[in-house]
């Protein structure tokens, strides 16, 4: 399944989407997150740090730093490319050893990574604000290792698992 389409009706079905690709996320998976100010990229990323087992109050806009890095079960590249002026500050700054590292690479505002950084394989995050609480989500995946992802959470496994849904249970 290349596709995956989603609402969203409130940031702990945003986390909990996160946290069910965190857990299932491997050495060399990169997340290209597109989305507008505020539409949930951060959020995203805290479930997928939570996945991993890190504490998501360490995940911040890491804007003025362009990556920060977080260890967990896999080490955590959280890029953030809102601020980057010149394509030729990625490259400068080494961010490509990070997209096909020994870690997961999450890249806020993905777009503005410069072409011939695009990796070729990995899951593109979209949301989009429709109402306050409601987000729209698609999920593209490229190569077949993010396919198969797709198509486990098209099978209805995973998201209803979220940690709130064992808050909402109690
Ligand atoms: N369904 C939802 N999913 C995600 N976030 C939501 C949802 N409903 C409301 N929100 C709120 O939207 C905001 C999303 O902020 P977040 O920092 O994650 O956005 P962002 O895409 O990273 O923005 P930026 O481009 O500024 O980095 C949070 O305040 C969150 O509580
Ligand atoms: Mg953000």
């Amino acid at each position: 399944m290349e596709r995956w389409t989603w609402r969203s009706t409130s940031p702990e079905e945003t986390l909990a989407l996160g946290r069910w690709l965190g857990e299932r996320a491997q050495a060399g998976d990169v997340f290209l997150m597109e989305g507008d100010l505020g539409a949930g990229k951060t959020l995203m990323t805290k479930g997928i740090a939570l996945g991993l087992g890190i504490d998501p109050e360490q995940v911040t806009s890491p804007s003025f730093t362009l990556m920060q890095v977080h260890h967990g079960r896999l080490p955590l590249y959280h890029m953030d490319l809102y601020r980057l002026e010149r394509a030729a500050d990625v490259e400068a700054l080494g961010l490509e050893e990070f997209l096909e590292g020994d870690g997961v690479a999450v890249v806020e505002w993905a777009a503005r990574l410069p072409e011939g950084l695009r990796p070729e394989e990995g899951l593109v995050v979209r949301l989009d604000v429709v109402d306050e609480q409601v987000r729209a989500v698609e999920l593209v995946a490229r190569g077949r290792r993010m396919e198969g992802l797709l198509g486990q959470l098209a099978m209805g496994e995973g998201v209803q698992q979220g940690p709130d849904d064992e808050q909402r249970k109690e």
